[in-house]
């Protein structure tokens, strides 16, 4: 089985495909991971973010894998280091350069070979598994979703001085970068079940979609 998961940033995508990989027992990709980890090479290698050679040359060698819930780079654990605000405001950037999608899209379907899987990111259901058994789009209100993330980096000490205004305005330009960006923008595709989160548990979002995944086919048509 393969579930495509697409959204803005702080729809809560991470969180509910966790919980659903966890409840259907089926493996999780978190792609957004992996763009941060190549974001992470060109900020440590001091490449220009409009060098697009460069960033492109860089992701052709750079070596990513999982291990758990861990992410290594260059055999560097960087789970933590590619969640801090430099890397988010620049991930936009990199995963704007058509050769990082296309090294990065092609390693997203080799591992979704075979295997039941979750992956959530921007254009899953469009360009990494356009034939997924199943397709959501998680969104909700961009207020709702920078609590969110500033919930999220206030428990990690992760702030960095960083206001809820500030966050809500990185969200805003992310959101308008990863939508207008000319490859693979973030999208949702007409075949996907559309979710708004902004008043919704954890539990309540995860639940809704396990209900959608147990439907027979049959009656999701009618
Ligand atoms: O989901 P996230 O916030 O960790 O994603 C980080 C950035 O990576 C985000 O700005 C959009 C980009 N991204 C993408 O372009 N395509 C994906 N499949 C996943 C993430």
């Amino acid at each position: 089985m393969q579930i495509a998961m697409d959204g803005p940033a702080g729809a809560g995508k991470s969180t509910i495909a966790k919980c659903v990989a966890k409840k259907l027992k089926i493996t999780y990709l978190d792609t957004g991971a992996m763009y941060r980890a190549i974001t992470k090479g060109v900020i440590d290698r001091g490449i220009c973010f409009d060098d697009q050679d460069a960033i492109a040359e860089y992701a052709h060698q750079a070596v990513i894998a999982f291990k758990g819930d861990q992410i290594f780079l260059d055999g560097q654990d960087v789970t933590r280091a590619i969640r801090t605000p430099e890397v988010s405001a620049h991930t936009s950037d990199v995963a704007s350069v058509p050769e990082v999608r296309k090294v990065l899209v092609q390693a997203q379907q080799q591992i979704a070979e075979g295997t039941d899987v979750i992956m959530d990111g921007r254009d899953i259901g469009s360009r990494v598994l356009p034939n997924a058994d199943y397709k959501f789009y998680l969104d909700a209100a961009v207020s709702e979703r920078a609590k969110r993330r500033y919930d999220e980096l206030k428990a990690k000490k992760a702030l960095d001085g960083k206001t809820l205004a500030d966050i809500e305005a990185d969200i805003e330009k992310r959101d308008y970068l990863d939508s207008h960006r000319e490859v693979d923008p973030l999208v949702c595709c007409e075949d996907a079940h559309r979710i708004d989160t902004t008043a919704m548990t954890i539990d309540q979002v995860c639940d809704c979609l396990i209900e959608i995944i147990k439907k027979p086919k049959d009656e999701e048509a009618l």
